[in-house]
């Protein structure tokens, strides 16, 4: 029986704690081999550098085969349906399929075709999630604190730029629902988030920077995503205002407090949401570099809980007994 993760709001706090745990131990106990021989394959139909890497990366860590889907040259392009790839797949016993896509629902809709058959595994979906970013975020946080848990929950985090189009943002708010930390959105009316976060206490809108900044420990900036814009929607005005919320080095030594650090989720488009000042994968203020590490270690820890083989791993970890 094998477990999907399609979406943030389906995990519970154990979960997340499980899964950060379990990426901690990869990170600081070396790479097990605990999922030898098993076959997952990355189908990613949007652009990604960190995300589909990452997770080859961590499969080929856990020393499992991994088949790089090329949309492009597959047999989709000669009409054959999602439902028959993945059964072409599942007949050569892929066990897992990490799924990037820009159509929303695309990930439930094919859950509920292949049940507990195959794991799925949610690389991006539309505007509406990205569970391993939100949870590798979340390790950079737990790291960033120590590995304190009491002080994980009682972070305050800033998101700004383009809330509205953006899956991270969408996955953050679900995650905050789950961990409890305080979560300010904040972005101009035309780019703040679609979700009604004001039902939760925890959760608040703000359309300036300057005045939020002091009482965050952590500032994240998220690019405008123009690939998601609506008919309609200026990208021009758009950039701007996006451009308008740069977060820059003498913004932050004049209103963040001394130890607020700034997070992106990538790609960065430095000198609109970023300023260069921050750039430089050595940059104190900044922690891009460990999300990227951390998003290695989280995806192990995903495929392990999806694939659930505690045989393999007691064998592997322990090879000794
Ligand atoms: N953060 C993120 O999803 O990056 P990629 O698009 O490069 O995978």
């Amino acid at each position: 029986m094998k477990k999907s993760l399609i979406s943030t709001a389906s995990l519970d706090l154990e979960t997340v704690k499980h899964l950060m745990a379990l990426a901690t131990e990869r990170l600081d106990e070396g790479y097990a081999t605990s999922l030898r021989g098993h076959t997952c394959a990355t189908l990613f139909f949007e652009p990604s550098t960190r995300t589909r890497l990452s997770f080859e990366l961590a499969a080929q860590h856990m020393e499992m085969n991994v088949l790089n889907f090329n949309v492009k040259t597959s047999s989709l392009t000669k009409g054959e349906s999602f439902e028959d790839t993945l059964d072409t797949l599942m007949a050569m016993e892929v066990e897992a399929v990490i799924l990037r896509h820009k159509e929303d629902g695309l990930h439930e809709r094919l859950l509920g075709y292949v049940g507990d058959e195959l794991s799925i595994i949610n690389a991006g979906s539309g505007v509406t999630d990205h569970p391993t970013q939100a949870l590798l975020d979340a390790l950079t946080l737990y790291h960033l604190v120590d590995d304190d848990m009491d002080r994980l929950c009682n972070l305050t985090i800033g998101i700004v730029g383009d809330l509205r189009h953006s899956r991270v943002a969408s996955a953050h708010i679900a995650l905050a629902k789950i961990m409890g930390w305080n979560l300010v959105l904040i972005a101009p009316d035309e780019l703040q988030t679609f979700h009604d976060p004001t039902e939760h206490s925890n959760i608040n809108t703000s359309d300036s920077l300057k005045e939020t900044l002091p009482q965050l420990d952590v500032v994240m900036a998220l690019r405008l995503q123009k690939e998601r814009l609506g008919e309609g929607e200026s990208c021009e005005k758009a950039q701007a205002l996006v451009e308008s919320l740069q977060i820059t080095e003498a913004l932050m030594n004049s209103y963040a407090q001394p130890e607020c650090k700034v997070m992106h989720p990538g790609p960065i488009n430095w000198g609109v949401e970023l300023g260069h000042c921050l750039s430089g994968r050595h940059n104190p203020r900044t922690l891009m570099q460990q999300q990227v590490r951390n998003g290695v270690a989280i995806r192990m820890a995903a495929l392990e809980w999806c694939l659930n083989n505690p045989e393999v791993v007691e064998e592997d970890v322990n090879p000794a007994l």
